[in-house]
């Protein structure tokens, strides 16, 4: 549905994206995740054809979105990350509003605003004036919106950014419902775990740059492959054991790295996979270590976002 080669913006001498490819299949709701400045926005602006890319292509269902920009836009239901409410209007008058933009037929109109309204649970709001809805009513209206002319694609811009927890709630369910009418979805944030919970894939940009893009599982196997060992010594076994058994570890080309998390734990990072962790564990048996636990510590979503946006 969506494809990405090699799209590059450049702002003077800032390359805020550099040389992105992306594909996203029909049906998918795809998570775009990076800290502030990655350039989420710029790549959404440009899907969006509000702006055009220093260089490279995207495809939306086979349509260029530089060279057919009118045709794309059909296509492409886009929720900027702020976007102005029109004062005096009423909702159904906002949505008729840009049905009427869209050149949709009167009755058509009428039977979207009604559906749509339905959808983003603002059936009650119909006839309040869109200036007197909460902000996260307004981001609810406002999806609605980039919904009126049927998109096959959706481009949401932190769609949930400043919404409180039953608003995220909502939203999540919201989302759902479009997934289960075959939209294709994607949707930017910082918050990797919340987007981890509902998207099928993700990728993850920093500094302009993809660092990650695949599925969750595929995510969480990655950064866990890379996992420090921590390794329990026997409670009360005294400093002299501990300090013997980091001494070992210390000996083993592969270790990186060791830090004493507790009187009797250490944390190390190996530089390989399991043949190397099951050597490290072997060695610190025979060397004598009162070894009682030793696995890879688990990391969770938000230590893998800083860990895959980290400098390092
Ligand atoms: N119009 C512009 N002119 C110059 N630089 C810009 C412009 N828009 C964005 N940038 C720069 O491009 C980079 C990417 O910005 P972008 O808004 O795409 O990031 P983002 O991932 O959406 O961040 P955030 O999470 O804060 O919304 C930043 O360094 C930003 O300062
Ligand atoms: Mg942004």
């Amino acid at each position: 549905m969506l494809r990405i080669h090699e799209l590059t913006k450049k702002y003077g001498t800032l390359t805020a994206l550099d040389g992105l490819n992306l594909e996203i299949g029909e049906g998918q709701l795809h998570g775009f995740v990076g800290p502030n400045g990655a350039g989420k926005t710029t790549t959404m602006r440009i899907l969006a054809t509000l702006m055009k890319p220093t260089s490279g292509a995207a495809f939306v269902a086979g349509t260029d979105i530089v060279r057919e920009p009118a045709k794309a836009r059909s296509l492409i239901g886009y929720m900027p990350d702020f976007f102005g409410v029109y004062d005096r209007l009423k909702c159904s008058e906002y949505l008729d509003f840009y049905g009427r933009c869209y050149r949709i037929a009167g009755s058509d109109r009428q039977r979207m605003t009604q559906q749509l309204l339905a959808l983003v649970q603002l059936e009650d709001k119909a006839d309040a004036y869109v200036d007197s809805l909460s902000r996260g009513m307004k981001q609810r209206l406002c999806l609605a919106r980039s919904l009126i002319h049927d998109p096959k694609l959706l481009i949401l811009d932190e769609p949930a950014s400043g919404m409180d927890p039953r608003a995220r709630a909502d939203m999540k369910g919201i989302l759902r419902t479009l997934r289960e009418m075959g939209k294709t979805v994607l949707i930017s944030s910082h918050i990797l775990p919340e987007l981890s919970e509902m998207c099928d894939s993700l990728t993850i940009l920093d500094h302009g740059r993809l660092v990650f893009s695949g599925s969750v599982g595929a995510l969480a196997d990655k950064m866990n492959g890379n996992a420090p060992l921590d390794i329990r010594l026997r409670e009360g076994c005294g400093e002299e054991a501990v300090e013997a058994a980091a001494a070992r570890l210390k000996e083993l080309p592969y270790v990186t790295e060791i830090l004493q998390e507790e009187p009797c734990l250490l944390r190390v990072r190996v530089n390989g996979e399991e043949d190397v962790c099951a050597d490290a564990l072997q060695q610190l048996i025979l060397s004598g270590a009162p070894v009682c636990d030793f696995h890879r510590a688990p990391m969770n979503l938000e230590k893998v976002f800083m860990e895959v946006t980290g400098d390092a």
